[in-house]
This record gives C-alpha cells, structure tokens and sequence, in this order.
C-alpha cells in the first residue's frame, strides 16, 4: 500500500518523503511544481506534476496505485500574498483542497493529514496555545486552513473521512539532502542565513517595541524533520484508531527574531547587519505551542529541534546548494 503526499516536492513535503522512505514505505508524489522543485523528489519515488483540484488526475493516480492514506501538504502558505490574492488562496487552499478530498472520499481513502497551522489561532487568547484556543484567523491564508479543517470534521462525520490536522508553529532546518528553497522567500532564518552568505545586504527586523523581552517577536521553531515524523505519527494513529483530532506541533519554547539571528551569527560567524524597521500589521508578538497533546496522542516530541541545531543544519544545506535546487 501506498501514501499519496500532496506537495512532496515542497520544502517539508520533502523532508517527509525522505523519512517515509527511509521507513520502508511507498509514497506517490502529486505536486505542481508552482513552488516546488521536480530535484526534491527523488527518483524512483513515482511523481505526477499536476494540481490536486485537477480531479480526473487525481483519479488516475488512486487507479494506478494502491493508495491507503494520504498527507496534504500542496497549498500556498505566504501569509501576505494571501492578504493581497485571497481569491488565489481560497480557490487552491479550500476549492482544490474540497475536489480532492472528493476523490479521496469516492475511492474510500479514508486516511488523511493535513498541513493545519498556528496563523488559524490569529491573535491567541492563551499562550503557549492550547488546541483548545478559540481560532479566529488574520488573514486569508489562515481562514484556508481554518475551512478545511471544518470540512475535514464535517467530512469524518457524514463520510468517515479520518484525520489528523497538524498545526505547526515555525518550520526550519534541513536535513542533508533537503532543505528550504522558496522565491520569493518570506521566512525568517532563510532570509538571516542569506544576509550571512552575502546575498542581503542586510536582515529587517519587523518590530522592536513588542512586550517580549527584547522587544521582537517571538516564535517557536520546529525542525522539519521533527514535523516529518509527527506525520507518520499521525498516520499510525489514525490505522491504530480511527481516530480524528487537532494537535499542534511545535517545542513549547519561543526564540525572538533577535535570538535567531545572535544564533545565526554564532553557527555562521559572519555579522549580519540589521536594520530595525515598523511592526508588520497583522504579526502577533508571540507564538508558542502548548505541545502536551503531540506528546499524549501522538507519543511525538520534537528531538532535533533546538535552535542552534537548526540553524547549523540549515547553514550546511545552503553552503552545499548555494542556489538551492537550481544547481
Ligand atoms: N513552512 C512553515 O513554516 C509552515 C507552517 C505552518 C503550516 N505550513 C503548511 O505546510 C505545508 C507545506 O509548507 P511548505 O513550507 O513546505 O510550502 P512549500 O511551498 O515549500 O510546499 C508546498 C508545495 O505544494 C505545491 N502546491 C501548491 N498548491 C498546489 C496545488 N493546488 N496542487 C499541487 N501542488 C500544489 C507547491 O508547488 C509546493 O511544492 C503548506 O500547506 C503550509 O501551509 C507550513
């Protein structure tokens, strides 16, 4: 049997196709290409370039393999593009991601992870933030995650569609072979580790006058490998159970952009200029997962997740690929 990985030639789809099979297991790779690279997949791994919404496709693949269950990670994820093109969000994120689930439920594949994220929360009421935190989201790209999490509790419902929504906090980190290549880039360490190869002049800080100790966001970083391995988590959960849940993944422990680029500066030894700039609308100060649940449900917790390792690992993948997958 097989697991289909929608957006396995993305940054953590990647990472997680990697862990699959270094697990023995068969995975099929469904991904457009609009942000990923065809280089992330590796050979051998059977690979359809195409869109999830593209139902007659998605149809062909569950004939041509012996799919059992599947993991969603194919959407866009800028939060700010989203602000500026919520149609273009809403129609992939929900519209594609509701055609595929269609399919799915059609040909009784019943087993789904889906890529959930922390911006559902919006500003949250509690920190570290419990699953149980009321979800109100800033902008369009967490209100597309927020809708398919509800079509997911609808769908298991009416359907017995079961699933697990992982709502990570702050992706990082590479593994040797896989690592975070996105243009235009929007995420923190990627942008830091840019200005310490040379390729930015310098690293803006958005806020400096937030009630956090330094005065500058804080969030909490989860290795992507972490995150691979929670997804497996899930998937044995949900053959062991059947049963649907929320969980967040993330380490409970938040770093201040500060924080990450003194770190940066110590893994890289370069100086990386900053320049203090206004808040961002819409960018909370602080998000911190409370992660108990991974830990009870899924029996996960982050082992390669603190920061200095993530950031060496990263440093290394961009020295070995300084243009990414466009070598
Ligand atoms: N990176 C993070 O910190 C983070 C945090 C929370 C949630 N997430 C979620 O995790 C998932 C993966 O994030 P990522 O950082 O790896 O992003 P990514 O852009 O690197 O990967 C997404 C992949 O999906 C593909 N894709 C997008 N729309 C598609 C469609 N309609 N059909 C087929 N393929 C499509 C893209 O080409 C890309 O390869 C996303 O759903 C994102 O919302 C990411």
């Amino acid at each position: 049997m097989a697991i289909l990985v929608t957006g396995g030639a993305g940054y953590i789809g990647s990472a997680t196709v990697e862990r699959l099979l270094e697990r023995g297991k068969q995975v099929v790779v469904l991904d457009d290409l609009y942000r990923g690279h065809r280089e992330a997949v590796p050979d051998g791994v059977p690979f359809y370039e195409g869109r999830v919404g593209d139902v007659a496709l998605v149809e062909r693949i569950l004939r041509e393999h012996p799919i059992e269950s599947c993991i969603h990670f194919a959407a866009l994820a800028y939060v700010g593009e989203s602000v500026n093109e919520p149609a273009r969000y809403f129609e992939r994120n929900v519209g594609e991601g509701m055609a595929f689930l269609g399919a799915l439920v059609k040909a009784r594949v019943l087993r789904f992870v889906l890529s959930s994220t922390c911006a559902t929360y919006g500003e949250p009421e509690t920190v570290p933030i419990p699953e149980t935190c009321r979800q109100w989201p800033k902008n369009p790209y967490g209100w597309s995650k927020l809708f398919m999490e509800q079509i997911l509790k609808s769908y298991d419902q009416a359907y017995g569609l079961k699933f697990v929504a992982l709502r990570y906090f702050n992706a990082a980190g590479a593994t040797a072979q896989h690592g975070e290549h996105h243009e235009p880039e929007s995420h923190l360490i990627p942008n830091v580790l840019a200005a310490a190869m040379g390729e930015r002049a310098e690293v803006s800080v958005f806020g400096t006058d937030y009630p956090t100790p330094d005065g500058t966001a804080v969030r909490d970083y989860v290795h992507v490998t972490d995150l691979a391995d929670a997804h497996i988590a899930a998937l044995e959960h949900l053959a062991k159970t059947g049963k649907s849940d929320f969980i967040n993944l993330g380490t409970g422990d938040g770093y201040s952009v500060l924080e990450v680029i003194e770190t940066t500066r110590k893994v890289t030894g370069a100086a990386i200029p900053i320049r203090k700039v206004a808040r961002r609308p819409g960018d909370p100060a602080k998000l911190v997962a409370d992660a108990r649940k991974a830990r009870a449900v899924l029996g996960w917790t982050p082992a390669k997740s603190d920061l200095a390792s993530i950031i060496q690992g990263q440093w290394e993948w961009r020295k070995k690929f300084p243009k990414g997958y466009c070598e």
